[in-house]
């Protein structure tokens, strides 16, 4: 598909999925329980269908919320959560997934998505954890498993822990200055989504003259350059905002298109993993 034709409804598919994941999607890092609620709201209201929240934000149940009270129906928003660390045993780290769903989604309910959300914890901690989200996704209160903040390698490993592979997305810092692009080539061939997290630098980089001029030029923010960006390169950008007006404009980027010496501008702004602000991926 031609990025002209993006849309605030398009989708990616999934490796061995039947399932779509909407491309753009809404982040809750640090976004406080009571703000939460209304932030979720807002963002469904301006049209967000995908909500990325985590263990680790203490606001899955302002998610839950949120989404309950949006009117919108539960099977028209996609929902991912993350799992923080492992339990004891595979049925300990089972539970902590369990918890997850009822709080995001109700007794008996389901999350589209669960990601690990970190390899940091070790190998026996990423090993019962991608078990426990194997037993989530058969027993199908889990659609789609993932990871976040993988490198090559340990995405690699998980051939040897368990039944299903690729994971369905990998979840990474990605924006201009830091592009990943080792393990995007990977993922890519792998037929793994990619989704870009940090995808607004924080807004670190409005000062940035290259960015500035392509705003100007299209007479949009800054960040919606950034989100556009992220669109037009086949990721899925998860912006943050607990500020109204930017949720709605952070997501009004459908009426400009970044021509091919543009994104070349901006894919020339990578400084590797000097680029991160949070994390760049250990490949090796
Ligand atoms: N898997 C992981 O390890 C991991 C790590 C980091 C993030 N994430 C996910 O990715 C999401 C996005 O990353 P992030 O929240 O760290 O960073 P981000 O989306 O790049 O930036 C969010 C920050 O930018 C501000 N902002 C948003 N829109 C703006 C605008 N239009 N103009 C000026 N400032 C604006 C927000 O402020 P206000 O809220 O005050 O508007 C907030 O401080 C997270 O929320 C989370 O879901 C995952």
């Amino acid at each position: 598909m031609s990025t002209d034709q993006l849309s605030i409804q398009s989708t990616l598919g999934l490796p061995n999925s039947p399932d779509y994941i909407p491309q753009l999607g809404f982040g809750v890092y640090l976004s406080p329980p009571d703000k939460c609620v209304k932030s979720c709201l807002k963002a469904l209201e301006a049209g967000y269908r995908h909500i990325d929240t985590a263990q680790y934000y203490e606001n899955e149940e302002s998610v839950g919320r949120a989404v309950r009270e949006s009117g919108v129906p539960r099977q028209d928003v996609y929902l991912t959560t993350k799992i923080l660390s492992a339990g004891d045993d595979v049925d300990a780290t089972y539970q902590k997934i369990v918890d997850s769903v009822e709080k995001l989604s109700g007794k008996g309910g389901y999350v589209d998505l669960f990601l690990i959300h970190s390899p940091n914890g070790g190998e026996k901690a990423r090993k019962l954890m991608w078990l426990a989200l194997e037993k989530a996704k058969e027993a199908t209160i889990v659609r789609e498993i993932g990871v976040s903040n993988y490198g090559i390698q340990h995405i690699e490993e998980i051939k040897s822990i368990g039944k299903i592979w690729p994971p369905a997305v990998n979840q990474i810092e990605l924006h201009p200055w830091c592009q990943q692009r080792d393990c995007v080539e990977y993922c890519n061939r792998n037929n793994i989504v990619v989704e870009a997290y940090c995808p607004l630098v924080r807004n670190d980089k409005a000062q940035d003259e290259t960015l500035l001029e392509i705003s100007k030029k299209h007479n949009v923010s800054t960040n919606q350059v950034l989100v556009r960006w992220s669109l037009q390169n086949g990721l899925v950008p998860l912006p943050k905002s607990d500020t109204p007006s930017r949720i709605v404009s952070n997501a009004d980027v459908y009426n400009f298109n970044l021509n091919e010496g543009e994104m070349a501008r901006l894919n020339a702004l990578d400084q590797g993993d000097g680029g991160a602000i949070v994390q760049a991926v250990s490949n090796k």
